[in-house]
């Protein structure tokens, strides 16, 4: 319930609204999103050309799951068939371990949908 007013509210906000409102929105999701990805910064790199003890997550959004070149996946997310759609990078923030039981990223949980909505609004802007 929680997640569909969260949803529903800032649709019902923006009707009416000039587009330049929603782009203005859009921003300041993303810039609430940098503050979230503070907690992946450590593993994950923003730079396309490096993978850190993650992964880039440069361009994640729509991505297949373990398709960068060169980085040494775990055999599970390489066997999961998982494309980084947003509803399996909420399902990914939320309990990584529980998507990809055996996946080597530490576990997180980030089950707020404020937080993943403003994470994905920012890994969309990589
Ligand atoms: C302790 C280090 C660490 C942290 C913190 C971390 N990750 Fe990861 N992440 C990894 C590793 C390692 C992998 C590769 C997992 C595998 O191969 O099973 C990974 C994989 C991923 C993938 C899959 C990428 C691909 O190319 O398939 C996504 C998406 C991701 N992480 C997002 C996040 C987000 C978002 C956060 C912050 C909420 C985060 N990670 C925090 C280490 C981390």
């Amino acid at each position: 319930m929680k997640k569909i007013m969260l949803k529903l509210l800032p649709a019902v906000a923006v009707v009416g609204m000039m587009a330049t409102s929603v782009q203005a929105d859009e921003a300041a999701m993303a810039a609430a999103g940098a503050e979230v990805f503070k907690r992946c910064q450590a593993c994950h790199s923003t730079d396309s050309s490096k993978n850190a003890f993650g992964p880039s997550l440069v361009g994640v959004v729509g991505r297949e799951a373990a398709s960068l070149p060169r980085f040494a996946y775990s055999e599970a997310l390489k066997e999961s068939g998982i494309v980084w759609t947003e509803d399996n990078l909420r399902k990914w923030v939320a309990d990584n371990t529980k998507l990809v039981p055996g996946t080597r990223m530490r576990h997180v949980a980030i089950s707020d949908a404020a937080e993943q909505d403003y994470l994905i609004a920012y890994l969309k802007t990589l």
